[in-house]
């Protein structure tokens, strides 16, 4: 079935070519939510920019439009406002007949995309020197949302954890485990951020160590046994914890998704000679590299990407060119779509690699390939987010931080809870509150990591919105009612809130479509806070268990199921889970 807006702006560009033509098919009529019951359900703005094509007045132009327009079975009233606006009423049976069929429909109306793109998408991808820490957090988040909302759009997904584990720090850090114990040695790296500051303490005061660490990467590049089995234990140690970051956050992620820097190392000699025979990069100074055009630093020079060093080594620019190529070659993982959930001061470093990627031909034609770019989580004070220390504040306490907070609001909020179900609510409520205030910042801005709004049950947080579904479902613990029961309930849209609710519930297809468009979580999540806010109005207006008859009963849990169902989706698709009490 049409959503409502799919409807209305078939309609109204059927009245625009019975009014000016078929060379006016292609014209969009602009629908929109009203901001105000006052001008009705929607408002379409076709007619301002219809006037400069067909002349006239746009008061006219929408008169015309509307004077064309046959939709006496869908709308009850339709009239011109303002300059040119066309305010649309919705028939109380076009609403209610939408929101039941939401009710029958697993998805809530969102498509399933047809043809389907291969998402490749890169996210999370730490650089496992340490732990790790609070900066690792929003790539990890944000992929993630973007991952699931892709896959529930019907998309094919893979995800790539493209984490680094190669470079000059690992030499520093087996040559450390090697002089303290050694493989089969007792050496400790349950701490990693103490293993590594003793490392670097060494590196930068032990001048011979500092040299055997050089020769450590050498040595690692050839394959040296003992320096790979080194290199091997560490890597592993490292990414295992990880792993429990990752379970901690319940992301999505698996080792199946590991792609990391080093698996790319046996390609590089044939990528960068394959670039200098197709006159894509030049030795320049001893190093093979490529200027793409339109890069240009400070003084107006062509800016470099470096493939080969000019001691014959690889580094991170190189890796991503051949990650990309991977990504987008129909030999490798074929995406159409590649995503690269990134720090946003990481732009000019991608921009190149695409650009020199596309100047390879290594990008078909149609493939797009996109930076999501993301701002700083920042301290109270307004400062990169650090500890006490000045060090980076590690995940896993940020995260057992938010979960004991929320564990304390829990309890006091509702301390009849079964101790079990209040730590499985506490971790719920925690991680999802750190997800959401993530989440639910336009992502290219920095924002405030602050426990007491994040954890707020009131405003836009998880917290309250969790809150909100949890209601709902002791509404029908208390109806003794099962939500499958109130499925077939005709729904009665009479009241003002009712149609509110419905017509904000009808929107959630869009918003969804919308996300995998623009790749902007904050869309959903200010629909599900707005989606919030309509229930608790309508919650309070339209008594539901006390409801006037019966009809008007079931019509009202009927909707309650549909919002408790779309809040918990919609936070789901965040990767946020949805409590049933709290
Ligand atoms: N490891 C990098 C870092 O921590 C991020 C990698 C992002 N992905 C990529 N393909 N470059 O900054």
């Amino acid at each position: 079935m049409l959503t409502p807006d799919a409807l209305l702006t078939s309609r109204l560009q059927a009245a625009i070519t019975s009014a000016f033509g078929a060379d006016f098919a292609d014209v969009d009529p602009v629908l929109r939510r009203s901001a105000s019951p006052a001008f009705g359900d929607y408002q379409a703005n076709a007619a301002m920019a219809l006037a400069k094509r067909v002349g006239g007045s746009p008061r006219d132009v929408a008169q015309k439009i509307v004077d064309g327009l046959d939709a006496g079975d869908v709308l009850s009233s339709v009239s011109v406002a303002g300059p040119g606006f066309i305010n649309l009423v919705l028939r109380p049976s076009v609403l209610a007949a939408a929101a039941s069929s939401l009710l029958a429909d697993e998805r809530l109306g969102v498509p399933v995309a047809d043809p389907p793109d291969r998402v490749v998408i890169d996210y999370s991808s730490p650089t496992l020197t340490k732990e790790m820490h609070i900066g690792h957090l929003r790539s990890t988040i944000i992929g993630d949302a973007l991952a699931r909302v892709l896959a529930f759009a019907g998309h094919d997904v893979i995800r790539q954890n493209h984490y680094g584990e190669w470079g000059t720090q690992f030499g520093m850090l087996i040559e450390h485990l090697s002089s303290s114990g050694g493989t089969g040695g007792s050496v400790s790296i349950a701490d990693l951020n103490e293993f590594y500051q003793e490392a670097n303490a060494r590196f930068g005061s032990d001048a011979e160590f500092k040299e055997r660490a050089r020769r450590r990467v050498v040595e690692l590049q050839a394959g040296e046994p003992e320096s790979v089995a080194l290199w091997q234990q560490f890597v592993g140690a490292a990414r295992a914890h990880a792993e429990e970051v990752y379970g901690l956050l319940g992301v999505t992620l698996t080792p199946a998704d590991d792609r990391p820097e080093s698996s790319f190392n046996d390609v590089l000699d044939g990528l960068a000679a394959e670039l200098e025979s197709a006159g894509v990069a030049r030795v320049d100074d001893g190093a093979l590299c490529a200027f793409p055009s339109g890069f240009k630093n400070r003084d107006g020079d062509p800016l470099a990407l470096i493939v080969r060093k000019s001691d014959g080594g690889y580094g991170y620019q190189a890796t991503d060119l051949a990650a990309l190529r991977y990504r987008a070659s129909p030999s490798g993982l074929a995406g159409t779509r590649i995503i690269y959930v990134v720090d946003a001061r990481q732009s000019q470093h991608l921009s190149m690699v695409f650009a020199v990627a596309r100047a390879a031909g290594w990008v078909p034609d149609g493939v797009r390939v996109e930076h999501v770019p993301f701002g700083m989580v920042m301290g109270p004070d307004g400062r990169p987010f650090k500890s006490r220390s000045g060090d980076n504040v590690k995940l896993q306490e940020v995260l057992a931080e938010a979960v004991e907070r929320a564990a304390a609001i829990v309890a006091s909020k509702n301390p009849e809870l079964d101790p079990a179900v209040r730590a499985e609510v506490a971790r719920m409520v925690g991680i999802g509150a750190v997800k959401y205030a993530d989440l639910s910042s336009d992502r290219i801005k920095d924002y405030v990591f602050d426990w007491s709004r994040m954890l707020a049950f009131e405003g836009n947080t998880a917290p309250y919105l969790q809150y909100a579904h949890a209601r709902i479902r002791s509404l029908f613990r208390r109806a003794e009612v099962s939500p499958s029961l109130v499925l077939e309930a005709p729904v009665v849209v009479a009241e003002d809130a009712e149609r509110a609710l419905v017509l904000q519930l009808v929107a959630f297809a869009d918003v969804v479509t919308s996300v995998v468009d623009t790749l902007q979580p904050h869309r959903l999540t200010t629909y599900l806070f707005e989606t919030a806010q309509a229930f608790t109005a309508f919650y309070e207006q339209c008594p539901v268990l006390r409801a006037p008859d019966e009809a008007t009963r079931s019509s009202r849990l009927a909707l309650s199921e549909l919002t408790a169902r779309t809040l918990a989706l919609g936070l789901g698709l965040l990767g946020i889970e949805a409590p049933d009490r709290m």
